[in-house]
């Protein structure tokens, strides 16, 4: 299964336990001498191989090694645990020679790197991808005969890394996958959380968090350098002081040290020999054991230190609705930026140039503002480390800062406390201060008179509680930044950025999102991507724009079959996963209708479950009704904190309850909540999704990647007019695209005035039976206002996200692709069309677009 959590399990005794009892000595010494071991070839010899055996034998006497030698298993005693382990070591151990003399060739080329900074990666399990990406599969397989395990159930043991909140984590990780790819010569950095994202149990239908540990058994993936630490500080006071030259210099007096220290995963390249850099931090104390407590008897206050350093490290926020002002939160940029900006200028330093050159050879890319702390950082270390006069500074600093933003959502904007800063780094602030007093001068000069600009500008939120606007610090210390689609990009600088846009227009630019081929269909989809290799050859995998081969074998009714046939053992599949998750059995012939990503009210998933119980009814009214059969998926997790979004995932289960046991239904209708969503979980739902849910409020998704996964497999999207899915749309076809909705324009206008979400309600009588149906409780026995603050927030609130608005259009479009689907052959002609026209969704195009266009770096050759 995918996702459950994999605890070794304690092997069952075989045998009854031996008497120990003094007679049973007795009886022993009465039998003669005791049994010798019995005389085997040495077991070290079975683990050596030369080098002109095959690799699948090299393999398995690795595989044999790593499971004796590192893991001190016994081979002959298999267990899917130790052997994914051991496999683990085995495949690593291949990635290492590439990844070293992928680094080698960085210093020998001596050319400018890209350095990736984001406090979220998700790069899902490693083992299945770093063998497809060494092209080793057939030989892994080989290695694993006769051992009773397949690959398939020691890649499920594996614990998946969940370092990230969802689509701005996965980007990173495809983003590194396609750096590797091209040989972009460049590192990702984060964090490495003990605790991931929390897991999702669903429990009587409620979200339910647990602590995800995902280190509890160690990582054979990553390299810990324990020697190889930076120092981090926090607190204290600032020092003026007078240099040999006369000059007001800065030092900032410290209070709370700890230490950074590297864990390295090796991110190899697809079949290239390459294998580029995943740093994340692990926080350790300064000193272990404070001897001063330790000497007085105080034993806890001796550890204090010890805790209270780890614990920035400890655990992943998971995007709350209330971020700021959570201290540990800004420990963890910081600390993180501190080390990461350390580790790049050492890297800098054995260049032996100015420090000017620095953009030259570096650049360094936000993922959001998370680490935006970096560019008073980098300017501390120029300004008050290097005495750089602070001019020639801040233009190095811009020319090597890059800033993608990720929201269009004003209250999605990173904001500090001032205060706070000011006490965690007091340094900083000050540099804050001065960056914005020097910038708001500029402001004054070019738009003279305009105070209300000024204040909408500045740095600081001015307020009771004064506020660093993160976002801000981040454009004025870039030279570029870029939205993730064409309409995000263009809506940022209409809004939330438009003074900046205003002020910097030659700064602002579009670089659309793209994910990996590798692994969202070459590893997740074997058998259909068997079929595309078939039709258009190998390599596609790293040339997306190849797959548009497929399209004239839309036409050809013997592909359609093969296609259609791959699909459904997909789906059935998928319906194993189901039913051991939910308990509920999935038809593999009906549309399978899948909406999985966070829960937020912008994504609509309410959207959705109107459209199901709206199903529902007319089955409940008409139980003879000829209808497509369908199955309804969702999988998402909810912010702890938004309650809103738990009290959706609570109305998706009891709405999916109602429709799994209501007889009218018949098998026509099934519906799931899929608990614990994750990139594993993922690789499994899309190869056997028909209709992917794109459905976000117009204007509120940045840019969506799940849209472009679905796709790439096959799916049809029903989508709104938002983010990619506009890009997606023009590239498969609208005649492949089943569009529906209200445009920005149209959301703007009802939201100016005039909408009344009531009136629309009542106006479809299938809208207003399901809401009234939400409303009385029927989905809540006992409970009538369990869903009351849905209801309101439909219907007295505003319908902010226009769900109401949305609806009758929304249940014709569904209507429409039910239609098409009752056809398989046009369907597949459809879903081929759709895979064959996301050539320009692969991340490797979204990275040549950043290194020509942003980072000015081009690719290492490396000979393979
Ligand atoms: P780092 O770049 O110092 O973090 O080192 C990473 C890896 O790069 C090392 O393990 C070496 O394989 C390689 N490396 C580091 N410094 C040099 C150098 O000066 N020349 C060539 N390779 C180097």
């Amino acid at each position: 299964m995918a996702d459950k959590k994999t605890a070794p399990k304690k092997p069952a005794a075989k045998t009854a336990p031996k008497a120990t009892s003094r007679a049973g000595e007795k009886k022993k010494s009465e039998a003669g001498p005791a049994p010798r071991i019995q005389p085997t070839k040495r077991l070290v010899d079975s683990l050596c191989y030369t080098a002109a055996a095959p690799e699948s034998e090299k393999i398995a006497a690795d595989l044999r090694r790593h499971v004796t030698v590192t893991l001190g298993n016994d081979f002959d005693r298999p267990s899917a645990y130790t052997y994914s382990q051991g496999l683990s070591y085995a495949v690593r151990d291949r990635l290492i020679d590439q990844w070293i003399k992928t680094q080698r060739s960085m210093y020998e080329n001596g050319t400018k790197r890209v350095y990736y900074l984001s406090l979220e990666f998700l790069p899902g399990r490693f083992l299945a991808n770093s063998i497809l990406n060494l092209g080793i599969e057939e030989d892994v397989e080989a290695a694993l005969k006769g051992t009773r395990l397949t690959l398939a159930d020691l890649e499920e043991q594996e614990a998946e890394p969940g370092l990230g909140n969802g689509g701005l984590g996965r980007l990173a990780s495809c983003y590194l996958d396609s750096m590797a790819t091209l040989g972009i010569p460049g590192y990702g950095y984060g964090i490495s959380y003990a605790y991931g994202i929390f897991r999702q149990d669903i429990e009587d239908g409620r979200q339910v968090e647990k602590a995800d540990n995902w280190l509890h058994y160690g990582t054979p993936w990553g390299f810990q350098r324990t020697k190889h630490l930076y120092s981090v500080h926090f607190g204290g006071y600032v020092r003026p002081y007078t240099d040999h030259e006369g000059n007001t210099r800065f030092h900032w007096v410290a209070e709370q040290r700890l230490k950074a220290m590297a864990l390295d995963i090796m991110v190899p390249g697809y079949k290239n020999g390459y294998a580029t850099n995943m740093r994340l931090w692990v926080a350790k104390a300064d000193k272990a054991f404070d001897l001063q407590f330790f000497n007085s008897g105080d034993y806890i206050g001796a550890l204090e230190n010890k805790i209270m350093s780890e614990k920035i490290s400890m655990v992943l926020y998971p995007d709350d609705t209330e971020m700021a002002g959570k201290e540990l939160r800004l420990k963890q940029q910081y600390f993180f930026v501190s080390a990461t900006m350390q580790d790049i200028v050492r890297r800098f330093r054995k260049k032996g140039v100015p420090w000017t050159d620095l953009p030259k050879y570096v650049a360094v890319q936000l993922n959001e503002t998370h680490p935006a702390i970096a560019i008073p950082e980098l300017m501390r270390m120029l300004v008050d480390g290097e005495h750089m006069d602070w001019d020639d500074a801040w233009a190095t600093c811009v020319r090597t800062f890059a800033y993608t933003n990720h929201t269009v959502l004003p209250e999605a904007l990173e904001k500090w406390p001032a205060e706070l800063m000011e006490r965690l780094l007091p340094r900083h602030m000050q540099i804050i201060y001065e960056i914005n007093r020097r910038f708001l001068q500029e402001v004054a000069m070019r738009f003279t008179g305009d105070t209300e600009r000024l204040r909408r500008m500045s740095l600081i939120e001015e307020g009771e509680d004064k506020q660093v606007r993160m976002a801000f610090l981040a454009i004025i210390g870039s030279h570029t930044v870029n939205g993730v689609a064409a309409l995000h990009s263009e809506l940022i600088t209409k809004t939330i950025f438009r003074d900046f846009f205003e002020m910097y227009p030659e700064r602002f630019t579009n670089i659309t999102n793209g994910v990996t081929p590798r692994r969202f269909l070459a590893q997740c989809n074997k058998p259909l991507a068997r079929l595309i290799t078939e039709a258009v050859g190998d390599g596609w995998q790293t040339h997306l724009d190849r797959i548009k081969g497929l399209a004239p074998l839309a036409e050809d009714a013997a592909f359609r079959e093969s296609w259609l046939d791959i699909r459904k053992a997909n789906k059935q599949a998928l319906g194993s996963l189901v039913s051991d998750l939910c308990g509920v059995r999935p038809d593999p012939e009906s549309l399978f209708d899948v909406q999985v990503k966070r829960i937020h009210e912008y994504k609509r998933q309410l959207l959705n479950c109107l459209h199901l119980i709206t199903l529902l009814n007319r089955l409940r009214d008409n139980p003879g009704l000829e209808m497509t059969p369908r199955t309804v998926l969702f999988a998402g997790k909810a912010a702890p904190g938004y309650a809103m979004a738990k009290l959706i995932i609570r109305l998706i289960s009891s709405v999916a309850y109602a429709v799994n046991t209501d007889p009218a239904v018949g098998g026509r209708l099934r519906a799931a909540f899929l608990p614990n969503y994750s990139v594993s979980q993922a690789e499994h739902i899309i190869p056997a999704c028909d209709l992917s849910e794109q459905i976000s409020t117009a204007g509120m998704e940045a840019s969506g990647t799940g849209n472009m996964k679905f796709a790439l497999n096959g799916a049809l999207t029903i989508g709104t007019y938002d983010g990619a899915n506009i890009e997606i749309l023009e590239e498969v076809g609208a005649e492949n695209f089943f569009l529906f909705g209200l445009r920005v324009e149209d959301v703007l206008e009802k939201r100016r005035g005039g909408y009344d979400p009531r009136a629309v309600c009542t106006e479809h009588p299938e809208l207003a039976r399901a809401i009234g149906m939400i409303a009385t409780g029927y989905f809540s026995p006992g409970e009538p206002d369990l869903y009351a603050p849905i209801v309101r927030s439909l219907l007295d609130g505003g319908d902010f996200f226009m769900v109401m608005a949305d609806y009758a259009d929304y249940v014709r479009t569904q209507d429409e692709a039910a239609r098409v689907f009752a056809d398989p052959h046009e369907w597949a002609k459809r879903s081929i069309l759709n895979t064959a026209g996301m050539g320009k969704f692969s991340s490797d195009r979204s990275i040549m677009e950043y290194a020509t266009r942003i980072w000015g770096v081009t690719p290492l050759a490396l000979d393979t």
